[in-house]
């Protein structure tokens, strides 16, 4: 499929989808979240593709939130059914079974946060900002950065970051937790996908049934998420990718998987 406002590169196994409306730094109007909804299921179901890596065209944002231009006319209804867009976008990333990195280039604000909280992990440039300005603008965080993002980093910085707006660097982003780790601005997309590459090379079973054990764990009570975890462990001893696995451990060669 052709997108107007995305890239799609793929080789080896990692597809890279680059957000492209640097004349907007990027940011997220209807359009896009229409098409990046299509693009996650388009590369969740194409075979040559094992993760995704996210990033923003351009040098100077990730993706620098909603688009304000075309939220500022919305209604009341209108603003809402916006909100739900923006989430199942997020939330069709967190449902995918190929894992997403996010490579934060730049800005990363409001929905483009959210966007990067949507990934599985998030990887930052050093000249990268995080925040959620929302309250400068009258509004809050609607794409699930209030939920993600307290879930992730806990109830007192989440408030922090979110009733103040303002900017943090990728260092602080980083001793937050929000990032995993930050890079220099050229380095940035080669860790990331190397780190893609070295997940697009073990069994792809596991690690989508991992991130759904994650996810979906989550979600729910300790005991719950212990049973959850076992059922998956058990379903994986009925796939090939298991018995590969573990057969080319103990004939010492490199396992062959074919995700099935
Ligand atoms: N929406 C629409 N257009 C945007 C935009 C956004 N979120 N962010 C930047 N742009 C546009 C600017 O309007 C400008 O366009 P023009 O050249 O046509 O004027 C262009 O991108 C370049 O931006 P700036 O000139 O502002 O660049 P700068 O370097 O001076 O500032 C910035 C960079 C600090 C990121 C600034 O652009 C900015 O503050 N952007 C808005 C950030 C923001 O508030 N994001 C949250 C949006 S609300 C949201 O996301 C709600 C939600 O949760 C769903």
């Amino acid at each position: 499929m052709e997108f107007k406002n995305l890239l799609i590169e793929t080789a080896d196994g990692v597809a890279t989808l680059t957000v492209n409306r640097p004349q907007a730094l990027n940011a997220l109007n209807s359009e896009v979240l229409t098409e990046l909804a299509s693009a996650f299921y388009q590369l969740e179901y194409d075979p040559a593709v094992r993760v995704v890596v996210l990033t923003g065209a351009g040098d100077k944002a990730f993706v620098a939130g909603a688009d304000i231009k075309e939220m500022a006319a919305m209604s009341s209804f209108e603003g809402h059914q916006f909100a739900l867009k923006g989430q199942h976008c997020m939330m069709a990333m967190e449902k995918m079974k190929t894992p997403v990195i996010a490579a934060v280039n730049g800005f990363a604000l409001g929905g483009g946060l959210e966007l990067a909280l949507g990934c599985d992990f998030i990887y930052a440039s050093e000249k990268a900002k995080l925040g959620f300005p929302e309250v400068t603008l009258g509004i809050i965080p609607g794409f699930g950065g209030t939920q993600n993002l307290a879930r992730l980093i806990g109830k007192s910085r989440a408030n922090e970051l979110i009733f103040t707006g303002r900017m943090i660097t990728a260092d602080k982003a980083q001793a937050w937790g929000i990032v995993n780790e930050v890079f220099a601005p050229e380095e940035l997309l080669v860790k990331a996908r190397e780190t893609a590459a070295a997940i697009a090379s073990v069994g792809p079973l596991g690690v989508t049934y991992a991130k759904n054990a994650i996810a979906n764990g989550l979600n729910m009570g300790k005991e719950d998420g212990f049973r959850y975890e076992a059922s998956l462990f058990g379903v994986l001893f009925a796939t090939a990718d298991q018995k590969e696995g573990m057969g080319a451990f103990v004939e010492k060669r490199k396992a062959a998987f074919a995700g099935r």
